[in-house]
């Protein structure tokens, strides 16, 4: 058999693969799965513009320290610690689908409970401890929506993904994140926009909370409309199921074969979190602990204040959002573009690089006290690659490397790790400014080279490999 005929039967292979998949039905779900991912950038970033509001209602106006602002502006990370700690549990038990729908009915009563607090036990208008709390309650709800959504609408469209887009579809989710985090910006900028400040403190705050419930609704309604995944359903013994969702997606033939090999892999591991080792467990948490320990969070609160000290005045938080909201989605079409052609380990190590590289610059220049439009250009080097690689293909991974048996599991020990790491970066973040702040984004620059070594040396290439493939990857391993 000459090679020529081999690639040629490969190709042929492939194109059939593709003429029988259902692209528009597949393209169809995995947008409603990554509603879970817009709305976990919606709800992490509404309170930015919330923020000083409350501030003024609920601490200022009962006398409350700087300490309780920044615990309640804090708060819902809390609960993003406990939904990803809770997401395999919950997605082993009601399946993904199931455990989708339960967010988007927490991202519902987040976002009416945050914006009225008082429902039920307080009046409007006469600010309380009572109300603080039951604020920080509903945020910390919503919180616990968004730490499930973060691991089980990666793992749903892993799931329902074939092997050869699967780093494509899953990146998508990263771009719903930062078109997320984009749209509630200017949702916030849009409802105070024209008010008095008096308006926005005792009524606007309220409507930048409440309009969460448009695409929380919109995601429960659309979640009625998608299957459950096949290799949940084959997990639970539906195989029956699990084949007609295989059908409608990639086609007779070609399902047949997918439902044998998840069958073959389904009976015979044993579902214990060790069963393939400590390396894949070791290898997701650190995967989750690098996205949050080169700074990205940081970089994203320190972005305004260089564009307020550059002079940019009224406008500048605008200006602001519309540049880095443009990088963010530029550089993760990038990563979408290419993820499955270059394969994940490349991007990654290319993208630790460009961020060590952002990071030592930044930290040079705040040694010597400059700051202004190299520092500027220094952070949109560093997001930018950032964006093209760790942002989305850190949850490629953790939604794919590990076997069926165990992902439930295995994805939210690596979630709920990837939390409390943004919760400790983020805490820490304006203490040890004021010890160093050359120093901090060195840290972080030298915690980018570490990811970069990590990947090179742990972290395997899963490039078109099937779900039922990682099991020999870990095996070898
Ligand atoms: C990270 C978040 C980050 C977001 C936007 C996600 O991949 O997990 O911590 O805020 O990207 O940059």
């Amino acid at each position: 058999m000459s090679l020529e005929y081999l690639v040629n039967n490969y190709n042929q292979t492939i194109i059939l693969k593709m003429k029988e998949r259902n692209s528009l039905y597949l393209f169809s779900i995995t947008l409603v799965a990554t509603l879970g991912g817009l709305l976990f950038g919606y709800d992490t970033a509404v309170i930015s513009g919330a923020e000083k509001s409350i501030q003024a209602y609920l601490i200022k106006s009962q006398g409350l320290s700087s300490w309780i602002h920044g615990a309640t502006v804090s708060s819902a990370l809390i609960g993003c610690i406990i939904g990803g700690l809770i997401s395999g549990w919950v997605a082993s038990r009601l399946g993904r689908k199931k455990a989708l729908f339960l967010t988007s009915i927490l991202f519902i009563l987040t976002a009416l409970g945050s914006g009225n607090p008082e429902f039920l036990f307080f009046t409007k208008g006469h600010p309380s401890i009572g109300v603080l709390i039951m604020f920080n309650f509903y945020r910390i709800l919503g919180g616990i929506g968004i730490g499930l959504a973060s691991a089980v609408s990666p793992i749903y469209i892993s799931e329902i993904a074939p092997a050869d887009i699967r780093g494509k579809l899953v990146s998508l989710n990263q771009f719903a994140i930062v078109f997320g985090i984009l749209v509630v910006y200017f949702v916030n900028w849009g409802i105070a926009k024209g008010q008095t400040l008096e308006w926005i403190n005792s009524t606007g705050w309220r409507w930048m909370f409440v309009s969460g419930t448009i695409p929380a609704g919109l995601f429960a309604i659309l979640l009625l409309l998608v299957p459950e995944t096949p290799r949940f359903l084959a997990l639970v013994g539906k195989y029956d199921k699990a084949l007609k969702v295989l059908q409608k997606i990639n086609g007779q033939e070609r399902a047949k074969q997918i439902l044998q090999e998840i069958k073959t892999t389904v009976e015979k591991s044993s579902g214990n979190l060790f069963a393939f080792g400590k390396t894949v467990i070791i290898v997701g948490i650190l995967l989750s602990v690098f996205q949050q320990f080169v700074g990205i969070n940081v970089a994203m609160y320190y972005a305004p204040r260089i564009f307020e000290s550059m002079g940019a005045a009224k406008d500048a938080s605008m200006l602001q959002t519309v540049v880095m909201g443009l990088v963010n989605a530029v550089f993760t079409v990038i990563a979408i573009l290419t993820v499955d052609k270059w394969g994940r380990k490349p991007l990654l190590m290319l993208g630790s690089m460009g961020m060590a590289f952002g990071m030592f610059a930044i930290g040079a220049l705040a040694f010597f006290k400059v700051i202004g439009i190299m520092t500027l250009i220094f952070i949109i080097i560093y997001t930018a690659s950032f964006m093209m690689s760790w942002g989305p293909i850190c949850w490629v991974l953790i939604s794919e490397i590990f076997p069926n048996k165990i992902r439930g599991k295995a994805v939210a020990i690596a979630v709920a790790f990837m939390w409390a790491a943004n919760f400790l970066i983020s805490s820490t973040y304006p203490a040890m400014m004021e010890i160093s702040s050359g120093g901090t984004y060195c840290l972080y620059g030298v915690m980018s080279i570490l990811s970069f070594i990590f990947v090179w040396k742990m972290v395997p290439e899963t490039k078109n490999k099937t779900l039922e493939e990682m099991e020999s990857l870990w095996k070898k391993l």
